[in-house]
């Protein structure tokens, strides 16, 4: 059998859909999560439950930040790539919470980074944010990679930026292949429920309006969990050249799955 993949945050929208398809392609995953509280965990514990029954499915309960673990379980795991999806999402709640996302998201890349480095993973795919591109008036054009990244308007989107450059500069370091992914509002089956859809849909079956922020003009992109999925998969599978790194906007990346 090949050699497992590690998926970070397997407990999450995304994760437990990447662990998912890998498991029905053959692939033996390990699932790490931390199972925090940011939205309701037995919704978490639900889409564990669904990974934990099949065979070569593995869940370590696990905070990535804990970076002697981390850095052991990659080494004793025998993995040889990895797909890093563990982070603290949404842009509100860091006003409340500013450090969960030092810890999630700083030094949990930064330990996967370690880890990953140290047990020679030969691709790391990792997740990045459409957040990095910051605002911007709606021209039609769509989005680029080598887009302007420089004024995030959330703490969020700073930090996922900084995780992109932690990246690049690991791969300069030391070499290893890592592809980054920057999604853009992803929505599906086992999705967030701290997300505008999700809550707008619970008002509309309970009768009651819902709640529209910026007077209704806001607009946004939305990539269905499949595509992100054929995505982050089409992605793994195509490492980049030792020592580069990539930056991938979702809608990209599914045209390359
Ligand atoms: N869903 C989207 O629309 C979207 C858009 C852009 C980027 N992303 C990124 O994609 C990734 C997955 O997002 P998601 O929507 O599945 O979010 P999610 O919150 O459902 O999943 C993230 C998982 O990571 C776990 N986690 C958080 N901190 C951890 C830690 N320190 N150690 C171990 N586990 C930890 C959480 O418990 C959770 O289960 C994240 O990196 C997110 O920033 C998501």
């Amino acid at each position: 059998m090949a050699r497992p993949v590690i998926v970070t945050g397997a407990a999450g929208f995304i994760g437990m859909h990447v662990a998912e398809r890998l498991l029905n392609r053959g692939e033996a995953v390990v699932g790490v999560d931390v199972f925090n509280a940011y939205y309701d965990p037995r919704l978490k514990e639900a889409r564990a439950a669904r990974l934990e029954g099949r065979d070569g499915f593995r869940m370590v309960r696990l905070d990535i930040a804990e970076h002697e673990a981390m850095r052991a379980l990659v080494a004793d795991s025998g993995a040889d790539r990895v797909v890093h999806l563990a982070a603290q999402a949404g842009v509100r709640y860091s006003i409340d919470n500013p450090f969960a996302y030092e810890r999630s998201n700083l030094a949990g890349h930064l330990s996967i980074l370690e880890a990953c480095r140290h047990a020679g993973i030969e691709h790391l795919v990792y997740a990045s944010s459409s957040s990095v591109y910051g605002d911007r008036p709606l021209d039609g054009q769509g989005f680029r990679e080598d887009d302007p990244t420089v004024s995030p308007v959330s703490l969020y989107a700073a930090t996922k930026r900084s995780c992109e450059l932690l990246s690049q500069s690991y791969a300069r370091l030391y070499g290893f292949p890592q592809s980054g992914l920057r999604f853009f509002t992803v929505y599906g089956p086992w999705g967030r429920p701290d997300m505008a859809y999700y809550s707008f849909t619970r008002r509309i079956v309970r009768g009651e309006p819902i709640e529209v922020y910026g007077e209704g003009r806001m607009a946004r992109d939305f990539t269905y969990i499949d595509d992100i999925v054929d995505g982050v998969l089409g992605v793994l599978d195509h490492p980049p050249a030792e020592g580069r790194t990539r930056s991938t906007t979702s809608a990209t990346a599914s045209r390359s799955a």
